[in-house]
């Protein structure tokens, strides 16, 4: 089954108004492969997702970077898959390693969130990944197999899912996984959803990569034959988001 590339681009806490009015202008104007060759979604904070839906490209859709991990009600601060589906948000990006590390987010909690978003209609980019010390010590593998297996655990439909291994070492450092790195752990990521849960979805889930993603490094990268695609922080921000998306072709 062939598995459409996948490009997001995650913007994490960054932007004024003027700025992220900026970056959907850099968006619309760029030339890039069909919708058939690449599917592209941006992850404004979310007080800009109004406004970056009500401007963006058709084909470019947006993400939320978090949701609550069940129905809204009185949880200060939090934003809840239903109002994410509400304003027609269609991806949600969870268990990123910068809320599984700085705000404590378990692997549990993780999979729950998961679960309710997907039960709630919302399609998932579920972030995995090592740390530096983790990689050091030989323990890959056994880490993203577990933040793997959380998920499997509690939901059973991976449709709507995309799993992103993102290095924690590489994430916003410079220090890009090389081509080998990413694709033995992409590579050791689809044998394991071969092995635990189902030879169909190893063979069609998407599997992207993120951490340190730019314009110079992603077509090599995207030549992998496990690299699905990337989850871009820096550089999409930037104009060379554009040539990330390209690498698609
Ligand atoms: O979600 C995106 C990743 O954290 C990668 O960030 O491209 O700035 O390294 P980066």
């Amino acid at each position: 089954m062939g598995r459409k590339f996948f490009v997001g681009g995650n913007w994490k806490c960054n932007g004024t108004f003027d700025e992220v009015k900026k970056i959907v202008n850099i968006l619309n104007e760029g030339q890039v492969p069909s919708q058939d060759v690449v599917e592209v979604v941006v992850s404004p904070p979310y007080v800009f997702i109004p406004v970056v839906k009500s401007l963006l490209r058709p084909d470019f859709h947006v993400a939320a970077q978090n949701c609550w991990v069940k129905k809204g009600g009185a949880f200060t601060g939090e934003v809840s898959a239903e109002m994410l589906v509400n304003l027609e948000v269609p991806w949600v990006i969870l268990g990123h390693s910068e809320r599984r590390l700085i705000l404590g987010e378990s692997n549990e909690f993780v999979a729950d969130k998961v679960a309710y978003a997907l039960s709630q209609g919302l399609k998932v980019i579920a972030c995995v990944g090592e740390t530096l010390e983790q990689r050091e010590a030989g323990t890959t593998v056994e880490v993203v197999a577990a933040q793997t297996k959380a998920i499997t655990e509690k939901v059973k439909d991976w449709t709507n899912i995309v799993l992103a291994y993102e290095p924690v070492w590489a994430i916003g450092t410079g220090k890009v996984a090389s081509p080998a790195q990413a694709q033995e752990v992409h590579s050791e990521l689809r044998k394991w959803l071969q092995a635990n849960v189902s030879s169909e979805v190893a063979a069609s889930t998407r599997i992207i990569y993120g951490g340190s993603v730019n314009g110079a490094n992603s077509k090599e990268l995207a030549g992998q034959p496990d690299i699905d695609g990337f989850l871009v922080g820096g550089a999409s921000l930037k104009p060379e988001f554009i040539d990330i998306i390209k690498s698609a072709e």
